[in-house]
């Protein structure tokens, strides 16, 4: 039997990710917090709390301790931070105020970033709602919100005290997000486990439905808890918490040259785990044939590999030289010394970037 729950282990700053009795384990711990004097409130977007109208009120939160934002990426910005912090303000939080985070990555972020900023700083809670957010987002306590310069940057390191994650909430996920969502989990098996991504190919589909879908989460959140547990800041001058950006140099790349919306963030992770092992191939790293291979999950899990409309080479190159992962000018990517083993790699030949833009579909 798998745990029930995890723990980062960040010395003083270490959490529970748990697994089991969700809900029932929310209720304990918001009674007990409001037991000891705590006050609570919540952060969640307003499709979330329409697919799922009860589920606060029953695990105990009142509906004034409730900010609901609108859906979707454009909530990540500086208005609806600034909107949520006077919310605090506005209702008197202080700094026993427990403020949790339920919805995706948007919210977690969005409201993580808002718990570190708050009164320099005060607790914060996950409790994830999308296939995206259980297995990445809502683990490590990277937080923060857009520019309109461009994705995440602004933003701090801020852990959650404990994640909750309840995979029955994605019963109302739609198809689209789910299969975005099993990028991150197939990016986990190409970087970290090998098992895992043989698992994932002889499972052939997932739907949330599945029996052996609480099982990957678990496994997906801790390789990310091993991951972040050694390189908590992204610090290490190689690998490190790096790896876990397998693909997503191309995938931030797609996301800001085609337009933000256009690609959900996994359909771009898609296409960027296929050109990151067409990358490894081509660095003469591992065998051809785990192109194949790796394009064969990606559509069992109803993942694009190639750009659905052309995007032109030169957008796509200015895009990857803002990333942040770049050192001191040059290009730095994620690739692959076998499936399941990932590497940092500086200093990549831009014409070869290109060449494999041109055969995802560029021109
Ligand atoms: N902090 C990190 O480490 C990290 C890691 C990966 C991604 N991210 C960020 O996460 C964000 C993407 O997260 P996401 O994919 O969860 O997107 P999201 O939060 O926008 O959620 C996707 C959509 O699903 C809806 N939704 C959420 N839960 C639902 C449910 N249970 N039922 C029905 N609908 C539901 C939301 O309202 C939204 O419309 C991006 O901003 C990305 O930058 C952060």
């Amino acid at each position: 039997m798998p745990t029930e729950t995890l723990t980062v282990q960040l010395a003083e700053r270490s959490y529970p990710i748990h697994f089991s009795d969700v809900a029932e384990r929310l209720k304990v711990d918001i009674s007990n917090l409001r037991a000891s004097g705590r006050t609570v409130r919540v952060i969640s977007d307003a499709r979330v709390l329409e697919a799922h109208p009860e589920y606060l009120s029953q695990v105990g939160f009142e509906d004034d301790e409730i900010l609901s934002l609108p859906a979707g990426e454009a909530t990540k910005s500086i208005e609806f931070f600034s909107q949520a912090l006077s919310h605090l303000a506005g209702t008197a939080a202080n700094r026993d105020c427990a403020l949790f985070a339920f919805g995706g990555g948007v919210i977690g972020d969005l409201a993580g970033y808002v718990a570190a900023s708050y009164l320099r700083g005060i607790d914060f809670y996950q409790i994830p709602s999308t296939l995206l957010s259980m297995v990445d987002s809502s683990v490590g306590g990277k937080t923060g919100i857009n520019l309109p310069e461009g994705k995440n940057l602004v933003g701090a390191f801020w852990q959650p005290k404990a994640v909750y994650i309840d995979t029955a909430l994605l019963q109302t996920l739609s198809p689209r997000e789910f299969a975005a969502g099993m990028a991150e989990v197939i990016k986990y098996g190409m970087l970290a486990d090998l098992e895992l991504f043989n698992d994932l190919i002889a499972l052939k589909g997932l739907d949330v439905n599945s029996p052996e879908l609480p099982a990957i989460v678990r496994r997906c959140c801790a390789i990310k808890a091993q991951i972040v547990a050694d390189d908590e800041k992204e610090t290490a001058a190689s690998g490190g918490r790096a790896l876990l950006n397998l693909g997503h140099t191309f995938a931030h790349a797609i996301e800001n040259a085609a337009g933000y919306g256009q690609y959900l963030h996994g359909e771009a992770v898609g296409i960027g785990l296929s050109l990151a092992t067409q990358l490894s191939v081509a660095l003469e790293q591992m065998p051809a044939s785990n192109i194949a291979l790796t394009d064969k999950v990606l559509h069992q899990f109803q993942l694009p590999t190639r750009l659905n409309e052309p995007l032109k080479s030169s957008d796509l190159m200015a895009a990857m030289q803002r990333d942040k992962k770049n050192r001191r000018g040059r290009l730095r990517f994620v690739t692959m010394t076998a499936l399941g083993s990932a590497v940092t790699t500086d200093g990549i030949d831009v014409a070869l970037i290109e060449q494999l833009w041109c055969k995802a579909g560029a021109e």
